[in-house]
């Protein structure tokens, strides 16, 4: 028989696709950590290949990781452990503010075919990293924030590349890291891959913006990114500030021919509210020193201001006031803008960082200091509780 060059490419690209019984596992994207708790946190990453995973644990005190067993977990449902592409291992069961050292491992699914056998390649560690849980008790907060990146690398590169996982408690990503997601590599590439180092040992948090409601894989947001509501707006504490992450969705109204019938926002920001003003009565919020709102698009009232925008002004802010909020910190506008208490009904300073300045924020029960950093590393503006401090 004679087989055509088609047919022949056809079968070299199988086997070319094929894992090799001797290919050991890596990483795609990741890790990064996300949805810390004072108990514990999830670590992803995805990898190209079917792989087999697992998370061993141990203290950060110095002492020999082989030292003894390590606790292991992975990622189970239902009392079955999974093997895929995308892996998210919850780490539980550990103490406030302190750190942690965690190694993965994966071995490749090379036959899967019986439901009574799989056969693996070699197993092989595939990243080795530290990580700290919250603490309510901690007297300090401190986190770095960024926003607007829209896919541009360099811009996210430099902003990050002074930050060290030492110095800060978070990470934070507030919204239109991308400009939307229309293919999962994509998203993955320019959202963890540019920081990845900083991210595999600094607890992420990612605000929605609205670009990332955008594109044919918008819905895999939730995803990369679990949250304790596993939606995306949650509520957590680090230290004397408590962090109300909201969600103010698409920009525009949901009949917009640009959503094509897909947007179903003016309903999720109804149902939002209604959590905010419950998830704002509990102790971890309402006993906090400080109380910071996050939300990509600042809740402002302007000439310019559009739909949401107003939607979030009307609604979400006379919740938000009588929830004592103390700084609303935002993005969207590309540009810094600083909107002092009582300017448009906000009983609290709203700040809405530019998309070429990182945010960095320091807090104690007694207040809060701000500075905004351009890619150059050089201070454009800070702010306390009081207001603007300098320009
Ligand atoms: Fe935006």
């Amino acid at each position: 028989m004679k087989l055509t060059t088609s047919v022949l490419l056809c079968i070299g690209a199988l086997f070319l696709s094929l894992p090799s019984a001797a290919q050991k596992p890596s990483i795609q994207h990741g890790p990064w950590i996300t949805n810390v708790t004072e108990t514990g946190f999830t670590v992803m990453w995805t990898t190209a290949e079917k792989t087999f995973t697992w998370l061993e644990l141990a203290p950060d005190d110095g002492s020999a990781l082989s030292a003894c067993r390590r606790p292991r977990f992975y990622n189970t449902i239902s009392g079955r452990r999974q093997a895929g592409t995308i892996h998210s291992i919850d780490v539980t069961g550990l103490e406030p503010g302190k750190g942690y050292r965690y190694r993965i491992y994966g071995k490749i699914v090379t036959d899967d075919s019986s439901a009574y056998g799989t056969a693996y390649g070699p197993e092989s560690r595939m990243s080795t990293s530290t990580v700290r849980t919250f603490n309510h008790k901690s007297d300090k907060c401190s986190f770095v924030m960024v926003n607007d990146i829209h896919g541009k690398d360099e811009t996210f590169k430099a902003l990050t590349r002074e930050i060290s996982a030492d110095s800060v408690d978070f990470f934070l990503m507030n919204g239109d890291m991308v400009s939307y997601i229309n293919d999962r590599e994509y998203f993955l590439q320019h959202v963890y891959d540019p920081a990845a180092e900083l991210l595999a040992s600094t607890p992420l948090v990612y605000a929605r913006g609205n670009h990332e409601t955008r594109g044919s894989e918008a819905h895999c947001f939730g995803q990369y990114n679990p949250t304790s509501t596993e939606e995306p707006y949650f509520l957590f504490r680090q230290g004397p500030v408590a962090f109300l992450v909201i969600d103010a969705g698409e920009d525009k109204p949901d009949s917009s021919p640009e959503y094509s019938g897909y947007a179903d926002f003016e309903t999720y920001r109804s149902e939002q509210l209604e959590w905010i003003k419950t998830a704002t009565r509990c102790p971890e919020f309402s006993e906090a020193p400080l109380k910071v709102a996050i939300m990509h698009i600042p809740a402002l009232k302007e000439r310019s201001s559009y739909f949401a925008q107003l939607w979030v002004n009307e609604h979400f802010l006379p919740v938000l006031n009588d929830a004592g909020i103390d700084l609303m910190l935002s993005g969207h506008h590309h540009t810094h803008k600083y909107i002092q208490p009582g300017q448009c009904g906000n009983k609290f300073p709203i700040l809405a960082n530019d998309d070429t300045d990182r945010l960095e924020f320091e807090a104690s029960a007694d207040g809060y200091m701000i500075r905004t950093v351009d890619t150059e590393g050089k201070i454009t503006a800070t702010y306390n509780q009081d207001g603007k401090v300098t320009r």
